[in-house]
């Protein structure tokens, strides 16, 4: 089953077009990376899935129904805008969510220990949520979303305000809920969670998509770069634009090596091959999403 369909949807606050005829899909079990810089439309898109704020056009489908109040029990949700009634205790609230999403108190807090422990605050269930720190209380409402082990689970800039520890904790939840069977979709600008975490994932500008597919086809769009240590200068080979000398060892010089958009490192190791050329490495860099993130989005803008 496909988990969310979004076909054209656009989203207008006044003259100001948040959302620009969206379309994408999300398969059943997929973590999906929800990504753009601020004000791209994340939020607004995730708001219009959970039937917070409607759509100006366009269709949305979750887990095969129209937005709605009638899927909260399939689905866990975690707002950006982060709040938690601040006089109820952590167990309270997590166990109070739970049942808004038709467990049995028994069950809501037999797992809202379970996650309290999870997350390092099991001292801390009876402590009402003022009484807890930032960080402290968004893990609460974090657990307040998974409670249910929710088939559809959105997480809106859930690593924010974080510490890096409770960052790590929160990956190895979401990959957890995802080996469980959740299907998990979450927003982000830092490329490093997603890094670790997407099967496929989209990137958002000015409400319009500008990539979505696998993490292999997102670095597939930069150019390639090679590290390569030869004997003699790659500078001139077919597909090369820039030979960069970063060491030398022995007479053997070590290159960074970045080739035209669109070459294929295979022809150029063929045209090594055929001269001749003496080579003890020659490896591809992996680019980074962060390096992808900004040579997409820096070509739109750069276009704009
Ligand atoms: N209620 C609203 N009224 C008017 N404009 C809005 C409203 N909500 C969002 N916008 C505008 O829509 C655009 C997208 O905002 P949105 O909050 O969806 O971005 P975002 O991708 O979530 O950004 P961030 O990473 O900063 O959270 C922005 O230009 C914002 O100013
Ligand atoms: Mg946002």
């Amino acid at each position: 089953m496909t988990a969310l369909v979004l076909d054209g949807v656009t989203k207008d606050f006044g003259d100001k077009r948040a959302v620009d005829d969206l379309s994408f899909q999300v398969q059943d079990g997929e973590v999906f990376g929800f990504l753009g810089g601020n004000g791209a439309g994340k939020t607004t898109s995730l708001r219009m899935v959970l039937d917070i704020i409607r759509p100006t056009a366009g269709r949305i489908e979750i887990l095969g129904r129209k937005p709605g109040r009638e899927n909260s029990a399939d689905l866990g949700f975690l707002p950006e805008e982060r709040g938690l009634y601040r006089t109820m205790t952590a167990l309270d609230t997590i166990t109070y969510f739970g049942r808004l999403k038709g467990m049995t108190r028994n069950d809501a807090r037999r797992e809202g220990r379970a996650l309290l422990d999870r997350f390092g605050l099991g001292s801390s269930a009876g402590t009402k949520i003022d009484k807890l720190s930032k960080g402290m209380a968004q893990k609460v409402q974090l657990a307040t979303a998974v409670v249910n082990a929710p088939k559809l689970l959105i997480l809106d800039e859930p690593f924010s305000g974080l510490d890096p520890v409770n960052q790590g904790l929160l990956e190895a939840e979401i990959q957890r809920l995802s080996k469980a069977g959740s299907t998990i979709v979450f927003s982000t600008h830092v490329m490093q969670h997603a890094e670790r975490l997407c099967d496929r994932l989209l990137l958002l500008a000015q409400g319009r998509k500008l990539f979505e597919g696998t993490q292999d086809q997102a670095r597939a769009t930069l150019p390639a770069r090679l590290l390569l240590v030869s004997r003699s200068t790659p500078a001139g080979l077919p597909g090369v634009v820039d030979a960069a000398q970063t060491g030398t060892r022995d007479g053997w010089s070590e290159w960074d090596v970045r080739l035209a958009p669109g070459g294929d490192p295979g022809d150029l190791l063929q045209a090594c091959t055929e001269r001749g050329f003496a080579l003890r490495r020659f490896e591809q860099s992996r680019p980074s999403l962060h390096d992808v993130f900004l040579h997409i989005v820096g070509g739109e803008e750069g276009a704009a």
